[in-house]
């Protein structure tokens, strides 16, 4: 069996995970609510390292200055006690109707000036709790008819609020970094930022592109039909890696939120690939926290929330024994060598050579073989089914 997992894993888990009641779109609550405090001790107990939250899964919306300092101080007690971090902090711009047509790009300029106060409010909690990351997943930011939203428009007030947002974190001296949350749909029929490229896209555009990256979740990505493995390699070879959300999903449907590696289990594995060993022939790593975003179904009580948080850090482990047993393998080295995958990571041209140099170089194209090299057998399947073998076998 797997090892018990340490605070040295880093796993960390929101709060509104492990805290959902189970209500949904067509049923009530099916769990009873505890208070926010009483979910740290027990994630403590289980192996986890961290815990983050939105604002509004602490202090609930509209609560005034007094009640509001009371609940967080005994909030942050009850984390100091269990010995758990604060990693991450992120602010709910959903939930009140308030935001239903967003809240950084709702048409209603009143309601984005009040989403951005409430978002600038959230930086300073962030920063009085130690967090290092503040998420924003923009939810509700999109429309569900394209005529209902100018997109220029649109991505001009996301950039300037995302900007309005950095620049405060700046300004307070914070030492904290903004985390983008793509996502396709839902709850919007299209919600603006949909997937981690078209996020790096609006970061290159912002003032303070240097404190803003991304938190990709690998169910959105997949629900846009994605590789979250590749997504979250684009991230960081773009330097834009600041946090993840890992959880499970089966296909393009609506978000499944499941326990991580209970969705598509191959994609899980070279996901826990990258994010443990690195990449193939070297270059950015990840040492940012494990970061769990699903929901324990709604068939399961307090016992299946906690068997759930168990199984997502469980599943991370495994997986991690099994891509390490598979990178040291000599096989698998030796199909890597046939399969060129390190070849990949020789520059095209030659150190000093210029675009006239290589155009005069006759081996690369008049005297090139194309059909001889086209004989060559890269052998991927059977570098796929060892992977296959260590991951199942
Ligand atoms: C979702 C999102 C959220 C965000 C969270 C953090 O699909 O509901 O993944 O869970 O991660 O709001 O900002
Ligand atoms: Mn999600
Ligand atoms: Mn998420």
């Amino acid at each position: 069996m797997v090892r018990k997992p340490t605070k040295d894993d880093h796993f960390s888990f929101g709060l509104w995970t492990v805290g959902w009641t189970a209500r949904d779109q067509f049923g009530d609550a099916s769990r009873q609510e505890l208070n926010p405090w009483d979910y740290a001790t027990k994630l403590a107990e289980l192996g986890a390292w961290g815990v983050t939250f939105h604002d509004d899964d602490v202090v609930p919306f509209g609560s005034d200055d007094a009640t509001r300092a009371d609940i967080l101080r005994t909030f942050k007690k009850a984390v100091d006690d269990a010995g758990l971090v604060i990693e991450m902090v992120t602010t709910n711009t959903f939930t009140h109707p308030v935001f239903k047509d967003g809240a950084l790009t709702s048409n209603d300029r009143s309601v984005r000036r009040f989403g951005l106060r409430k978002l600038l409010r959230n930086v300073d909690l962030a920063a009085e709790v130690g967090a290092s990351t503040f998420v924003m997943w923009g939810g509700r930011e999109g429309s569900e008819y394209d005529g209902a939203k100018d997109v220029n428009a649109a991505l001009n007030r996301y950039a300037e609020g995302i900007d309005t947002v950095a620049a405060y974190i700046k300004e307070q001296g914070y030492d904290l970094k903004i985390a983008l949350e793509p996502k396709p749909n839902e709850p919007r029929g299209d919600i603006l930022l949909p997937t981690v490229g078209h996020a790096l896209g609006l970061i290159a555009k912002l003032d303070n592109e240097d404190i803003v990256g991304l938190n990709p979740e690998t169910g959105h990505e997949q629900m846009a039909g994605l590789n979250y493995t590749h997504g979250i390699g684009q991230a960081l070879w773009a330097g834009k890696l600041f946090h993840i959300d890992l959880n499970g999903q089966r296909s393009i449907k609506y978000d499944q939120d499941l326990v991580f590696g209970h969705g598509d289990l191959l994609s899980a594995f070279f996901t826990v690939d990258l994010l443990e060993n690195g990449f193939l022939g070297g270059g950015p790593t990840y040492d940012g926290p494990r970061h769990y975003d699903y929901k324990p179904s709604r068939t399961e009580g307090l016992q299946g929330v906690w068997d759930s948080a168990a199984a997502n850090m469980e599943m991370y482990l495994l997986l991690a024994e099994k891509a390490k047993a598979y990178r040291a393998d000599p096989e698998v080295q030796r199909a890597f060598e046939q399969a060129g995958v390190l070849e990949l990571s020789q520059p095209t041209l030659s150190e000093g050579e210029s675009i006239s140099d290589f155009l005069a170089d006759r081996s690369a194209f008049e005297d090139f073989d194309a059909d001889a090299a086209a004989e060559r057998e890269f052998g991927f399947v059977r570098l796929n089914q060892l992977a296959m073998a260590h991951l199942v076998g």
